[in-house]
């Protein structure tokens, strides 16, 4: 009896520190996971394969058993949310930020139209993100340079438009990939984008960037793969590319670049795929 006594005012002890300690951060809360879904689902407007609409219930099973969603074991919050390929149509919620708990978030190929909502940036956790094949406009926002656990960025195949910003790369360190692919950017590409030295795949193709291509692309040493072509790149091949030794695929073509091709390039051991056409080099 002393020892079950014991054992209940432990426990109660236990629950009291964990909720004063716990509620602060809504750790266990899961509800708030649930709201942000619903409130998410409830700004979808077309759902043809009746996916969400058969699947995200209130006060039903889990959010960690819906469709799409997946939870931390521990805590049972919610990690990943894929929606690849559901035929969606609509705008995002801004509630959606309320899943701080989130690593990955796709949600590429469906229709999604509007910007991607400034609470996003509360997503501190966000190792992935993929926006890709969608119609999402406005610009590339620039509280992504704060998610400093982004890994994998994926904007491509939208109507994105303005500059790349340079606060993009303020604290971008640990990217490996970034797409930004068929939008309507345009202007300099940042050489800030030489501070993201981990990045391994760099695509801005089918966009309207003009100026140089910064030399600073030249230290991303572990770039394999490098699309830069259909824009409006002038000025010179950056002789710093001959650093760029893991390269496997480098598409320059369709710019108005000028000049020689740097001797350096030689040194590229691992190029498979080299396309430079369509635009006015000199070749020797
Ligand atoms: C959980 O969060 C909801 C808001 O989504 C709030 O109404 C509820 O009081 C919270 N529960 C606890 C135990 O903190
Ligand atoms: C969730 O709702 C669906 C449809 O109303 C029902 O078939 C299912 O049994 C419910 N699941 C739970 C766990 O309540
Ligand atoms: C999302 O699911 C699709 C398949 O439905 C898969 O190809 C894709 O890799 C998944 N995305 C992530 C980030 O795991
Ligand atoms: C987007 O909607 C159009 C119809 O307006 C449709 O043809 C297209 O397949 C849809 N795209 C996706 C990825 O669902
Ligand atoms: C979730 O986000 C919305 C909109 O950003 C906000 O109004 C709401 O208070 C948030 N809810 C919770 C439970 O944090
Ligand atoms: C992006 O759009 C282009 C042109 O429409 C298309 O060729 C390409 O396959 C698309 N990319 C993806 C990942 O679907
Ligand atoms: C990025 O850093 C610059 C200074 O280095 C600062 O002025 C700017 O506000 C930062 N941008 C963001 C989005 O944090
Ligand atoms: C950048 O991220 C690191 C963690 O990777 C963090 O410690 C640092 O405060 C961040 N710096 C800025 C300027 O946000
Ligand atoms: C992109 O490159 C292709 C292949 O050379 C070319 O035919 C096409 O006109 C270019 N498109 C744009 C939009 O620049
Ligand atoms: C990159 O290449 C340039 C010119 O080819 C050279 O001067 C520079 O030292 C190289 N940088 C690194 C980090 O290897
Ligand atoms: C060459 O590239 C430009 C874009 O810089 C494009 O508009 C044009 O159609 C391309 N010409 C050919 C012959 O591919």
């Amino acid at each position: 009896m002393d020892n079950i006594c014991f054992f209940i005012v432990v426990v109660t002890l236990v629950l009291l520190k964990c909720t004063t300690l716990c509620s602060g951060i809504n750790f266990f809360n899961s509800s708030i996971d649930e709201d942000a879904l619903l409130a998410f689902k409830a700004t979808i407007t077309s759902d043809p394969d009746g996916i969400l609409a058969n699947n995200w219930y209130a006060n039903n099973a889990s959010v960690c058993y819906w469709i799409g969603v997946s939870c931390g074991i521990k805590h049972q919050r919610v990690t990943a949310l894929n929606l690849s390929g559901f035929h969606l149509r609509g705008t995002i919620a801004p509630h959606l930020g309320n899943l701080t708990f989130l690593r990955s978030l796709d949600i590429s190929f469906n229709n999604f139209t509007g910007i991607l909502p400034d609470e996003l940036s509360n997503l501190r956790r966000l190792k992935e993100i993929n926006v890709g094949c969608n119609s999402f406009a406005g610009e590339i926002p620039s509280w992504l340079g704060t998610l400093h656990e982004l890994q994998h960025i994926h904007l491509n195949n939208n109507t994105f438009t303005g500059n790349i910003p340079q606060s993009l790369f303020n604290n971008t360190s640990k990217l490996l990939t970034l797409d930004m692919g068929y939008n309507f950017l345009g202007g300099n590409v940042p050489q800030e984008i030489g501070k993201c030295i981990d990045l391994e795949d760099l695509r801005l193709s089918f966009n309207h960037f003009n100026g140089n291509i910064p030399s600073e692309i030249g230290s991303l040493v572990n770039l394999k793969i490098l699309y830069l072509s259909n824009n409006s790149f002038g000025g010179g091949i950056p002789k710093q590319f001959g650093n760029l030794t893991s390269l496997n695929i480098l598409y320059l073509d369709d710019n108005k670049l000028t000049g020689e091709l740097p001797q350096e390039l030689s040194n590229l051991a691992y190029l498979e795929i080299f396309s430079i056409g369509n635009n006015t080099l000199i070749f020797c």
